[in-house]
């Protein structure tokens, strides 16, 4: 996000409310390398922020009144009151930041309105957490303004909080953390049960390496309510094997649980998922950390398997870009997000990033599929005030 975008939603602020905001803040959207559905399981997750940033311009108020106005949707500025703000009641885009005022309220912090502007160019709907980053730059912005005094981990638990409760979406903490936490030129390993956080240089253009994204432009219909069945069956899991969360299986006893489960077949698929899914994150950090990028690929593919034939995620847009970016010569490739549609991410080295793109975009033709979106990411930095 250039200086001037900044200054062009502080114009737009202006225009909108009669006087220049007190600042601008961004929060990026994120992919994640590996770690998918972890999350919730206490487990470990390995997100990258995106260049993609939601943008916001905000002055605070102390009468009560929240004012939210945003450049990506149709419709004027919506007029709430900070007291007023009620769990679940809001089902348009509002929600986030409202949440979030709500979420820092009901925590004790004294936040008494605010007029606020946003821009986004995370896109949304692609599993790139176009809400969390919408959610990151509300909540930072507050705590600057308020004097709150919030690191970012605790920003990210409030974010989930209001998503969770007030938005009324099941979602794990990464993509919060990833919106709030992440640092350019990095991953971030990421433990979920007590916020650990670890930067792991990410720099694939130096090996000679890229990183596509694929955005399938597909959501399949069920996908928030199929997120919730999934989590809901890793939690029988944990109950069944007596454990607070799957995290707590070792890698090592994953047979024995398995077998301790007996018939519960779909428990035991989830299980298996987990807990080879944090194992995969753990061997990734390894391999990056040895100076050995490459070797991440068929970790990457690994995961795309596991999420496909044994937590059932996939759908056949993702399956195709995987399978068509291995055959033009792809070193790896997943799906990443929540999954039912959004986005794949592809490893390829540099001299094949064309060959690549133009056979998964041959192949969606072929199919009959929307043309997908295609980008190369650059580990870039997380939420910050621009100005
Ligand atoms: C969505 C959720 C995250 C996480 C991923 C799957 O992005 O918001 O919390 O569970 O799905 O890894």
């Amino acid at each position: 996000m250039s200086v001037d975008t900044a200054a062009e939603v502080a114009q737009r602020f202006t225009r909108l409310y009669g006087s220049e905001p007190e600042g601008v803040w961004a929060a990026p959207g994120r992919v994640n390398l590996i770690g998918e559905h972890t999350d919730y399981n206490d487990g470990f997750v390995m997100p990258f922020a995106l260049p993609h940033t939601a943008v916001a311009a905000v002055t605070p108020r102390t009468d009560g009144v929240l004012r939210l106005h945003s450049a990506d949707v149709e419709g004027g500025v919506v007029e709430l009151r900070v007291a007023d703000l009620t769990p679940q009641a809001d089902r348009n885009w509002t929600a986030y930041p409202s949440g979030v005022v709500w979420a820092l309220r009901e925590a004790g912090h004294e936040v008494t309105g605010a007029d606020i502007h946003l821009a986004s160019t995370v896109p949304a709907g692609a599993g790139l957490s176009s809400s969390a980053a919408l959610e990151v730059v509300v909540a930072l912005a507050l705590n600057d303004l308020f004097g709150l005094g919030l690191r970012g981990w605790q920003l990210a638990r409030l974010c989930q909080r209001a998503e969770n409760v007030y938005v009324g979406a099941p979602v794990g903490i990464m993509d919060q953390t990833a919106s709030a936490c992440c640092q350019a030129g990095h991953a971030l390993f990421l433990d979920t049960r007590d916020l650990a956080q670890r930067q792991v240089p990410f720099d694939l253009a130096a090996e000679g390496l890229r990183l596509l994204v694929v955005d399938t432009q597909v959501k399949h219909a069920h996908s928030e309510g199929e997120y919730g069945k999934r989590r809901a069956g890793c939690e029988k899991g944990a109950a069944l094997l007596g454990v607070n969360a799957l995290r707590d299986i070792p890698y090592e006893e994953l047979d024995a649980a398995l077998e301790r489960l007996g018939d519960e077949a779909e428990v035991r698929r989830l299980v298996r998922h987990v807990v080879t899914e944090d194992q995969r994150v753990e061997r990734v950090v390894a391999l990056l950390e040895a100076g050995e990028p490459r070797a991440i690929g068929p970790v990457l593919v690994e995961g795309h398997v596991s999420l496909r034939d044994d937590f059932r995620i996939s759908c056949p847009e993702l399956d195709l870009v995987v399978d068509t970016a291995l055959e033009a010569g792809a070193l790896g490739a997943r799906m990443t997000g929540g999954g039912f549609g959004g986005s794949a991410i592809v490893l390829v080295e540099a001299a094949d990033v064309e060959a690549v793109g133009k056979a998964v975009q041959a192949a969606f033709a072929a199919a009959g599929c929307t043309a997908p979106r295609i980008f190369e990411a650059v580990p870039a930095a997380g939420a910050r005030r621009l100005s």
